[in-house]
C-alpha cells in the first residue's frame, strides 16, 4: 500500500525550533519524528510514503534522500500551490493514491506519536468494507482534537472537530486507512477532512474506528511533545529496554546517543534525550528535557522540563526550567537562571528571565 504523511503547516507552536528545521524532522527520542513514522509504514509493507508539503520543500527533499536509503522506501514530496489544509492534499496526490483494485492506503498527520498499529487497522478496514477506518484514543481533555462517537460495533456516528461542549472522549489520533473511493468526496482546494470529509463519511454510515492501545500523543507543541517523550520511553522500557541508558548516573529512562559525552558525577533522568555530538560536563542534573544534535553543557548546570536547541551552549551552573524552550545556536552565560522563557536562535543570554514565557 500507498501512505501521505500531512506535512505542511509552519508549526508555529513549536517555534522558536520549527524557525530553523520543519517539524517533522525534528529529533523526537534521537529520531525525526517523521521517521519514526515512515518506519511503522515501511514494517506494514508500505511501498512508497507521499510527504504533503507546503514549507520548505527543499529542506525536507534533501533531508529525506539519505532516509529513503536507509529505510528503503520510496518518499516522495507532494508540493501545495498554497496551503490545501487535510484533505486537500489528498486529490492532488490522486493519482498516486488512487488505484482500480481499491487498495487502501494510510494517511498520517505528522505530529503524532504512539506505536502506529498500521496492520491491525488495515486488517479492520478490510474486515468492515468501510470507505474510512480511523484511530482513535481516550483522553482527558477532548476540546483541542476531533471527537468520535462510536457504537458498539465501531461504527462512528458522529465526528466532530474541536467540540465548544462536550460530546465524548475518545478522539481522532490523526492515523487513518483509507479506502479510494474517498477520493471521490474530495476535491482539489483547501479542505479540512475533520471539518467537511469525516461528518459526512460517518452519515453515510462508512466511518469505522480502531481504539489504539498504548500511548499516544500529539507532540505538536513543548508541554506535549515533552509529555510524549516520557510515554514513548516508557515505551521502549518494555519492548527495547537494550536501547535506553544505563549507569549509576541515569535515573529512570533516557536515551543517549553513543556520540555525546558525559561527564563526571551527572545525574540524568527521567525522561531525557541526548542526540548526536553533544558534551555534557561535570556534575551536571537533566530531568524530563531534551537535548538536541552538537548542545554543550557546562559543569553543574541544571536542565529540567525544557528543550534545548541544536549547538547550543549552557554555562556552568546555569538553571533552565519550567518549559523553557531554547532555538538553534543560544549561548547561554554561566550562573544565569531562565524560568519559561523561549529564547530565538542565535541569542546570547546574559542575564535571568524570571518570568516564564518571555520571548527573547
Ligand atoms: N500538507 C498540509 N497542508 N498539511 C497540513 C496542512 C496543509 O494545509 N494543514 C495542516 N497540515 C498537517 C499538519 O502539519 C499536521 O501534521 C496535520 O496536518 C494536522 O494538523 P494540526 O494543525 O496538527 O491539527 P490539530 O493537531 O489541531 O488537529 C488534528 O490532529 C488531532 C490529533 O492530533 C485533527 O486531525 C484532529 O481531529 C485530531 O484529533
Ligand atoms: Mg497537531
Amino acid at each position: 500500500p500507498k501512505a501521505l504523511v500531512l506535512v505542511g503547516g509552519y508549526g508555529t507552536r513549536l517555534r522558536p525550533l520549527t524557525l530553523t528545521v520543519p517539524k517533522p524532522i525534528i529529533d523526537f527520542a534521537n529520531r525525526p519524528m517523521i521517521v519514526h513514522q515512515i518506519e511503522a509504514l515501511k514494517e506494514a509493507g508500505c511501498d512508497e510514503v507521499v510527504l504533503a508539503i507546503n514549507y520548505r520543500p527543499q529542506v525536507m527533499m534533501d533531508f529525506l534522500k539519505e532516509w529513503e536509503e536507509k529505510l528503503g522506501i520510496k518518499i516522495t514530496c507532494s508540493q501545495e500551490p498554497e496551503p490545501m489544509g487535510t484533505a486537500g492534499p489528498l486529490a492532488l496526490a490522486r493519482d498516486i493514491l488512487h488505484n482500480d483494485e481499491g487498495v487502501p492506503f494510510f494517511v498520517l498527520n505528522s505530529d503524532v506519536v504512539c506505536g502506529y498499529p498500521m496492520k491491525q487497522m488495515m486488517e479492520a478496514h478490510l474486515r468492515t468494507g468501510a470507505e474510512a477506518t480511523i484511530l482513535v484514543t481516550k483522553v482527558s481533555d477532548p476540546s483541542k482534537y476531533g471527537v468520535v462517537v462510536m457504537d458498539d460495533q465501531n461504527k462512528v456516528e458522529r465526528f466532530v472537530e474541536k467540540p465548544q461542549v462536550f460530546v465524548g472522549d475518545k478522539i481522532n489520533a490523526g492515523i487513518y486507512c483509507l479506502s479510494p473511493k474517498i477520493l471521490d468526496r474530495i476535491e482539489p482546494r483547501p479542505t479540512s477532512i475533520e471539518k467537511e470529509i469525516f461528518p459526512k463519511v460517518a452519515a453515510d454510515g462508512q466511518l469505522y474506528a480502531v481504539e489504539l492501545e498504548g500511548y499516544w500523543m500529539d507532540v505538536g507543541q513543548p508541554k506535549d511533545y515533552l509529555t510524549g517523550l516520557a510515554l514513548h520511553l516508557a515505551a521502549v522500557r518494555e519492548k527495547a529496554p537494550d536501547t535506553l541508558a544505563e549507569g549509576s548516573h541515569i535515573s529512570g529512562n533516557a536515551i543517549i546517543d553513543s556520540t555525546a559525552k558525559i561527564g563526571k558525577d551527572c545525574l540524568i533522568g527521567p525522561n531525557v534525550a541526548i542526540g548526536k555530538f553533544c558534551e555534557i560536563g561535570d556534575g551536571v542534573r537533566l530531568s524530563n528535557c531534551v537535548i538536541l544534535n552538537r548542545v554543550t553543557i557546562k559543569n553543574f548546570a541544571r536542565v529540567a522540563d525544557s528543550i534545548i536547541g541544536w549547538s547550543s551552549k549552557i554555562g556552568s551552573w546555569a538553571r533552565i526550567e519550567n518549559k523553557a524552550v531554547i532555538g538553534e545556536d543560544v549561548f547561554i552565560k554561566d550562573e544565569v537562571y531562565l524560568n519559561g522563557a523561549i529564547v530565538l536562535p542565535h541569542k546570547d543570554i546574559k542575564d535571568s528571565i524570571l518570568e516564564p514565557g518571555t520571548i527573547i
